[in-house]
């Protein structure tokens, strides 16, 4: 297979941006269920295809808490706890949060001071919570509801193709 895949055009719908993301992500899983590898390759997608952006990444259930895992940006907070911050809030609620503006988010974690909008996916396989999906911005409101569609179905077929 090859590993080149090409950005949608600048025109493209959001709707065909996800559709063209979700098959790019495919084409890199295709026969591989390593993790490290597939979480590695998603956030290098997520960071070369997504405009905007600062961080892309996850964070992993280890123990009781989360802990962070294959991401593209800054270096990043290792440890997480339950409940706490934006990735461990839609941990604990199994939820997807869009945060407008991390600076009025109760707890939020600054990891990289050019945040200022974040959103989280949570991954979860029959009901088990194995980590979270985490995009930050530097832009204000970076990410709405298309945009957590869209990654939902991206976390929702990262999980299905990989021994997480
Ligand atoms: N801002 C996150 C912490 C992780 S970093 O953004 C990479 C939070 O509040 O959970």
């Amino acid at each position: 297979m090859s590993h080149v895949v090409n950005r949608p055009a600048a025109g493209a719908s959001r709707s065909q941006f996800y559709a063209e993301l979700d098959q790019a992500l495919a084409g890199l899983v295709a026969g591989e269920r390593d993790a490290v590898a597939n979480l590695a390759n998603a956030a290098a997608l997520l960071y070369a295809w997504l405009p905007e952006l600062n961080w892309a990444g996850f964070y992993l259930v280890r123990g009781a808490g989360l802990v962070v895992g294959p991401f593209q940006g800054q270096p990043a907070c290792v440890r997480i706890a339950l409940g706490q911050g934006v990735c461990g809030t839609a941990a604990a609620t199994r939820r997807t949060v869009i945060v407008p503006d991390v600076h009025a988010f109760p707890g939020h974690i600054a990891c990289d001071a050019a945040s200022n909008s974040e959103i989280v996916v949570p991954l979860v396989r029959d009901g088990r919570l194995l980590g979270v999906m985490d995009l930050d911005s530097p832009r204000l409101a970076r990410f709405d509801a298309e945009d957590g569609r869209g990654l939902e179905a991206f976390a929702a077929r990262l999980v299905a193709a990989s021994d997480l």
